[in-house]
């Protein structure tokens, strides 16, 4: 099928030289279960940039979270090899993740998953705390998050007292605490209402945007996905492997206008066919 205008072809797979930021090579994934196994992904190649922001898009079940669970070691490839950065994060065969590699992810959840008996700013600074930082620095690099994402005033409070969409921001800059280059973000929004979630991903472009770090993000929904995405990695229906790479060559910083540009609308009914909703 023809791509539209607006999309440009994706370009070829580079080689390994070491400068991708990530760089994922047979990757595949089968669950065992009382059941028998369940191939979730076939081996799969992908290689992302620096910097890129890349988003993940398929149907449920087609195995988003598991290709971003073994690209945040948290769970272990069946077959094929991870690479991030310069460090093998899993080599083949491999069920632990090196803890090098592990430095340069941070992982957002669709659930802002915080302790609801810690201060906010202890909970951006969880893990700092886990690794033995001094308190004196846990604080500032809390106060400096916290400011990022304009948590400033919450600093004192405790989860509950924040909105959902507020928990989640906290829950960002949990995962930038560490200063990883790469974040990796799991349908962070999908329990957000719906002018809430265009809110944050307006956040989100901005914070990419003025951080430089690299992003994979997955949902399931593809006026998020054009909205935020460089490039578009559709999966298809499990097992999931991936049928489309979809440019996104929108000029940046994108307004929530972008929806009413002639080309978005194109891009976005192209990726209805190729998810078959239309
Ligand atoms: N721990 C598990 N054990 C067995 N099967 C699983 C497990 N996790 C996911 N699956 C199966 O793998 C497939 C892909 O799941 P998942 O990666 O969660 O998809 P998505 O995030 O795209 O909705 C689904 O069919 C799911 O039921
Ligand atoms: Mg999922």
């Amino acid at each position: 099928m023809q791509q539209p205008t607006g999309v440009g072809t994706p370009p070829p797979i580079p080689a390994s030289d070491g400068g991708a930021a990530i760089s994922i090579k047979g990757i595949g994934k089968e669950y065992t279960t009382d059941a028998g196994p369940v191939r979730a992904l076939l081996p799969t190649d992908l290689e992302i940039k620096p910097r890129e922001f890349v988003v993940l898009l398929g149907p449920s079940g087609c195995g988003k979270t598991t290709l971003l669970r073994m690209l945040g070691g948290l769970i272990a490839p069946t077959e094929g090899t991870i690479t991030i950065g310069d460090r093998q994060l899993f080599a083949e065969g491999e069920t632990q993740p090196s803890r090098e590699a592990l430095g340069s992810l941070g992982f957002v959840f669709q659930q802002a998953t915080l302790m609801p008996w810690r201060k906010i700013w202890k909970n951006i600074a969880l893990p700092l705390e886990v690794t033995k930082v001094p308190k004196k620095e846990r604080r500032q690099r809390a106060e400096e998050l916290a400011g990022m994402m304009g948590l400033s005033d919450f600093l004192e409070h405790y989860p509950r007292a924040l909105s959902g969409g507020m928990q989640q921001r906290v829950a960002i800059a949990r995962a930038l605490i560490h200063r990883p280059s790469i974040l990796l973000m799991d349908e962070p929004f999908g329990a957000l209402d719906a002018m809430t979630r265009d809110r944050m991903n307006a956040m989100l472009q901005q914070l990419w945007m003025d951080t430089g770090k690299t992003i994979v993000l997955v949902t399931h929904s593809i006026s998020e996905a054009v909205f935020l995405a460089d490039r578009i990695v559709l999966l298809s229906q499990r097992p999931g492997r991936i049928q489309d790479i979809v440019n996104v060559d929108f000029e940046r910083p994108r307004a929530g206008e972008a929806s009413k540009d002639p080309r978005f609308a194109e891009i976005v009914q192209y990726l209805r066919r190729q998810l078959g909703e239309v």
